[in-house]
């Protein structure tokens, strides 16, 4: 894994997720080193977006198969594999998926759990753990049911079949398709706009969205009024409406 914090987007940290020889599949010790990474990177105040990305040929290709073939059902328990996934989905930050190549099994959860999805044209997606003798097991049979529906999640998940981009912004999988050549580039560029933004607004926000997943259309609408009325308590609500009537760009101050 490296990680980066490139000077041309300020406020965004990358992830870049880097096991060439086995096409970034994800394995005990990536895992440990992405979540703590994204972990440290959403507690450092002068971070307001975590970009995920892998290479050109592959996001990820899954979960470690090898490092999974010979595991049995009582370490899989105890150990509770791929549980540490939970952390990530869990951070305040915004996480984007820059998506160029594979994105299967495992590494197609790990997108989905991100919550903006940017794709390369070259970017294709799938659960193909049914050709293994498994199911997905990082949240794909629940978020990708969510993203796109039964009908396809059920094509996806039982046959194992790969979905390429343009079927897959179809479905409404990924939030933005881009050419391969500026995947990183655009990416950054929305990841530097987001983290331009009032840091702990653009957390309620994402908070918001989320909480969709979670409850009731009533509930949530109370969940999003509740904290639509905290933004009030923020410096920088007052500062984003001020700059709005003085025609001037505001100041975040991020409080
Ligand atoms: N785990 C371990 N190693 C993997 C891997 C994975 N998921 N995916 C690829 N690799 C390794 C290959 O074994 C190969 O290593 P060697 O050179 O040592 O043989 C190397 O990466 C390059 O892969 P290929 O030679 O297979 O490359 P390709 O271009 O011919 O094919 C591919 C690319 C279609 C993605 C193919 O590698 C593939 O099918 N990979 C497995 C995809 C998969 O089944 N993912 C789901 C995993 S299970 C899971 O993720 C469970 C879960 O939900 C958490």
């Amino acid at each position: 894994m490296l990680l980066d914090r490139p000077e041309s987007a300020p406020g965004v940290g990358v992830i870049t997720l880097h096991r060439p020889e086995a096409l970034n599949a994800l394995n005990r010790e990536l895992m440990t080193e992405v979540v703590d990474a994204a972990t440290a990177l959403d507690r450092d105040p002068g971070i307001g977006a975590i970009v995920i990305t892998g290479s050109d040929r592959a996001f990820a290709a899954g979960a470690d198969i090898k490092q999974m073939q010979p595991q049995t059902y009582p370490q899989t328990y105890v150990d509770d594999l791929f549980g540490d996934w939970d952390r990530l989905a869990s951070l305040r930050t915004p996480l984007i998926a820059a998506v160029a190549g594979h994105a299967l099994g495992g590494g197609c959860e790990l997108a989905m759990l991100c919550d903006l999805l940017i794709a390369a044209d070259t970017a294709v997606f799938g659960q193909p753990e049914i050709k293994l003798g498994v199911i997905p097991g990082i949240g794909g049979s629940q978020r990708l049911t969510r993203a796109i529906g039964k009908a396809k999640a059920m094509d996806l998940i039982l046959t194992g079949r790969p979905m390429k981009v343009d079927e897959a912004d179809r479905a409404g999988l990924v939030s933005r398709v881009v050419p391969a050549a500026d995947l990183l580039e655009e990416t950054l560029r929305i990841a530097a706009t987001i983290a331009g933004y009032s840091h702990p607004v653009t957390a309620m926000a994402k908070e918001a969205v989320n909480r969709a997943f979670e409850t009731t259309l009533a509930e949530g609408i109370r969940f999003e009024r509740r904290v639509f009325h905290a933004v009030f308590a923020t410096a920088d609500q007052k500062e984003g409406m001020a700059a709005f009537t003085e025609k001037r760009r505001p100041d975040f101050t991020h409080s």
